[in-house]
């Protein structure tokens, strides 16, 4: 990152133990759009005082707005691939899309830091929003997910994170990030009268030690492989944080989960080929034991975008751009022309043109 590059918010964060992931939708009426705006300002200070309150308890938030919300609140400019979620599927698998104009994902050691802050949060929006999805995620075990194997295990790290997951070439929205979110529910009577042998060539890990599969045993219809693409001999990678949650009361037991990455498309290039198959037909077998009952994509700017969204509006944009496009009593400036990159590929090559 260039010195001076605006602050990402915490989309590259530590592991943590516990998760709450809200996603709200605006009121229909346009009332409350001031108050998600002047919102905007005030989750950086929340986030430091609850967690200043637990110094090690690594709290942080990550807010994402979607794409009809992002048209509603602030208007023009708009990220260039943030569009409302695109489904995918064949048959009875389908990656369905549900309503969602913001999502808060907040992450902690201690699932009371993220309840304090989820409150304060959700209580400054008020009738501004409307919740319709609350997932307290936990971490289980050795980083588990809730269908037994470690979850997590080839996320990018350090640099690499940061490279996968910041948007560098969107001029106007540097160090944001897109993250698309889907809740999955298991049949886990079903899956656990598999033999772990079969868990794992589902998955292509084993299940004790979550080593890979040796390519001559794993199927190409396996979890690992479908999620892993290639371009130009470099695998492009996403950055996820799933977490389980449930309620064994009821027979719920879910997996909640969350991708972050610079781009959209390798996060629907990975969905079409889990819920379509590579090649069509060769599909995702952990599909049969999971569906997803909600999905979302958002666009998270910078930390310091977040903040001066604040003072953004529809009608403010408006108001510039007929300034600068009425008779000029003075010279204006003539925008930059949009970098080839903008065409929605983000120089991801062959994952341009995934179906819409
Ligand atoms: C890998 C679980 C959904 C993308 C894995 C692994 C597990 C897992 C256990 C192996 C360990 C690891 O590298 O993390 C699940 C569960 C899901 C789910 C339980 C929900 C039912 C998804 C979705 C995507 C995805 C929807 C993308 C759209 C990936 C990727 C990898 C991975 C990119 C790493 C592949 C590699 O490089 O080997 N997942 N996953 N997963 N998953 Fe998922």
């Amino acid at each position: 990152m260039p010195e001076q590059s605006p602050e990402p918010q915490a989309v590259v964060a530590p592991v943590t133990r516990s998760t709450i992931f809200i996603v709200a939708t605006l009121a229909a009426d346009d009332d409350g759009l001031d108050t998600v705006r002047a919102w905007c300002a005030d989750v950086a200070a929340l986030v430091r005082s609850v967690g200043k309150r637990v110094p090690d308890g690594n709290l942080s938030c990550v807010c994402g707005f979607g794409s009809g919300a992002w048209d509603r609140l602030f208007g023009a400019p708009r990220p260039a691939e943030l569009h409302p979620f695109r489904e995918f599927g064949a048959g009875d698998r389908r990656a369905i899309a549900t309503p969602g104009d913001l999502l808060l994902h907040i992450r902690a050691d201690r699932m009371d830091l993220c309840f304090e802050l989820a409150t304060l949060l959700v209580g400054r929006l008020g009738d501004a929003v409307s919740v319709v999805d609350e997932v307290h995620g936990f971490r289980y075990f050795d980083l588990r997910s809730m269908v037994g194997f470690v979850d997590g295990t080839e996320n990018p790290a350090g640099r690499e994170a940061l490279e996968f997951t910041l948007v560098d070439d969107d001029p106007e929205f540097i160090n944001g990030s897109y993250v698309l979110v889907q809740k999955y529910l298991h049949d886990m009577a079903g899956w656990n009268a598999l033999p772990v042998e079969t868990q794992e060539r589902i998955i292509g890990r084993t299940k004790l030690a979550d080593i890979e599969l040796d390519e001559a045993v794993k199927p190409t219809s396996s979890h690992s492989s479908l999620t892993t693409l290639e371009e130009d001999g470099r695998e492009i990678k996403i950055l996820r944080d799933n977490m389980p949650f449930g309620r064994p009361g009821s027979g719920e037991f879910g997996t909640y989960f969350i991708g972050y990455a610079r781009s959209p498309a390798p996060i629907e290039q990975m969905l079409e080929n889990m819920f379509v198959g590579r090649p069509p037909g060769n599909y995702d077998r952990l599909l049969d034991f999971s569906h997803a009952v909600t999905g979302g994509l958002f666009f998270v700017p910078s930390a310091d975008l977040l903040e001066a969204l604040a003072d953004r509006s529809p009608q403010a944009a408006d108001a510039d751009t007929e300034e600068a496009a009425a008779p000029a009593l003075a010279p204006v400036a003539v925008p930059a022309p949009a970098p080839a990159s903008q065409d929605g590929s983000l120089s991801i090559g062959s994952l341009k043109g995934t179906p819409q």
